[in-house]
């Protein structure tokens, strides 16, 4: 498929379209093999030594994902945190970082806690302000601005193209954790970020059943290579079977992201109009702070993500979940069911979600099921 400039939805759908040379299937075969043969002469001509570096498995998701970013290469790791903190660990002590307030708890905490003992410096800013960052960067110290948008769990919004001009002027590279917003609507690389990292646990993979993280780089530098050496020493690989159900998901990854779109959107406008909503929170709604932003980046939709803050409180919102039955009450998201969630539950002391939210990853069911369930819990929830 690379002598046409194919769109990125059709990349996808035929895994760029490889076809086995020997058997001509259409599907790649899942290489279970932990070592590889060493030549007569005490070479490597397959270029693999052990699977602890990489894994023929890995090939196509690889080439999928950096094709479907604009990226020059991708790496896919044992889950999204070991993805995120290989990029911080490419680092050195001393090192100063500036990243989102408002992120994915668990890199949060590992930035505060782990990060921060082994001596990074970390400035943790409103990331939706551009002038905010501006202000935390340090140019010459700071080797690393970090931005998830739309973020976790409020969807705010950041400018990666200002973001971006920002860390290059001070040496600096931009990571950016786009997990929520998925090449399909985002490619921060074409806004100048020079690295994207997923939990292809979430929409890459978008059925619930692997734990997988992934990284492209704008350009295979000797940084990527640091970023491949620390996949290789700490073991951080995906599975094989992990690797081929990547590839496989990621084939559908078009229309499902469309359709969660198309969904989240309705839900977002239907449910701001609901007598027992205070506030929803989505990128797709005009009265969003970051609506402009997010219209400017992203393309094609605003993310199947929203969050309802529900009237009455902590305790009308833990009801509200624990009466639905379509949706399923769950942690995680971008899989083809829907999950709701009570966010500062799961996400402890300290956690900037206000507790009256209630996280929503919409799937592809009918839309008309997912308000009709919603709307009946939020009624119940609120007559006690
Ligand atoms: C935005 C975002 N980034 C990173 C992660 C971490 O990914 P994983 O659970 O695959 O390690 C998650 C997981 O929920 C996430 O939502």
């Amino acid at each position: 498929m690379k002598d046409k400039n194919f769109a990125p939805a059709s990349l996808a759908a035929q895994a760029m379209g490889w076809i086995d040379p020997v058997t001509k299937a259409v599907v790649p075969p899942i290489h279970m093999a932990s070592t590889y043969q060493r030549d007569e002469d005490n070479g490597y001509s397959s270029g693999r030594i052990y699977a602890r570096a990489d894994n023929p498995t890995f090939d196509q998701a690889e080439a999928t994902l950096a094709a479907l970013e604009g990226g020059a290469k991708a790496l896919v790791f044992s889950s999204g945190m070991s993805a995120a903190t290989a990029c911080f660990l490419a680092l050195s002590p001393g090192d100063h970082v500036v990243v989102p307030k408002v992120m994915y708890w668990s890199l949060r905490n590992w930035l505060a806690t782990f990060a921060t003992q082994w001596g990074l410096k970390v400035d943790f800013v409103e990331a939706e302000k551009t002038d905010a960052i501006a202000a935390a960067i340090r140019p010459g110290a700071t080797k690393l601005v970090w931005l998830e948008t739309p973020a976790n769990p409020t969807w705010t919004v950041s400018d990666i193209a200002a973001v971006a001009e920002l860390a290059r002027k001070a040496g600096a590279l931009l990571g950016v954790d786009s997990t929520v917003a998925t090449p399909v609507l985002t490619r921060p690389i074409e806004f100048g970020a020079d690295l994207v990292m997923h939990s292809a646990t979430k929409y890459l993979n978008g059925h619930s059943d692997i734990i997988a993280g992934a990284l492209v780089g704008a350009r295979e530098d000797a940084h990527w290579a640091k970023l491949r050496a620390i996949r290789a020493q700490l073991g951080t690989i995906l599975g094989q079977t992990e690797a081929w159900l990547l590839m496989r998901g990621m084939r559908t990854l078009y229309p499902r992201v469309q359709w969660a779109c198309r969904s989240a959107q309705s839900l977002a406008e239907k449910f701001a109009n609901h007598p027992m909503v205070a506030e929803v929170l989505y990128p797709g709604l005009p009265g969003f702070s970051g609506h402009a932003m997010a219209a400017k980046q992203m393309k094609g939709g605003f993310s199947g993500m929203l969050s309802v803050r529900v009237k009455g409180g902590e305790r009308a919102a833990i009801a509200t979940a624990a009466r639905v039955g379509l949706w399923k009450r769950a942690t995680s998201l971008g899989g083809v069911e829907s999950l709701i969630e009570h966010r500062a539950s799961i996400e402890g002391p300290g956690t900037p979600c206000p507790t009256d939210l209630l996280r929503l990853s919409v799937g592809v069911e009918e839309c008309n099921d997912l308000f009709d369930d919603l709307d009946q819990a939020l009624r119940r929830a609120h007559n006690g």
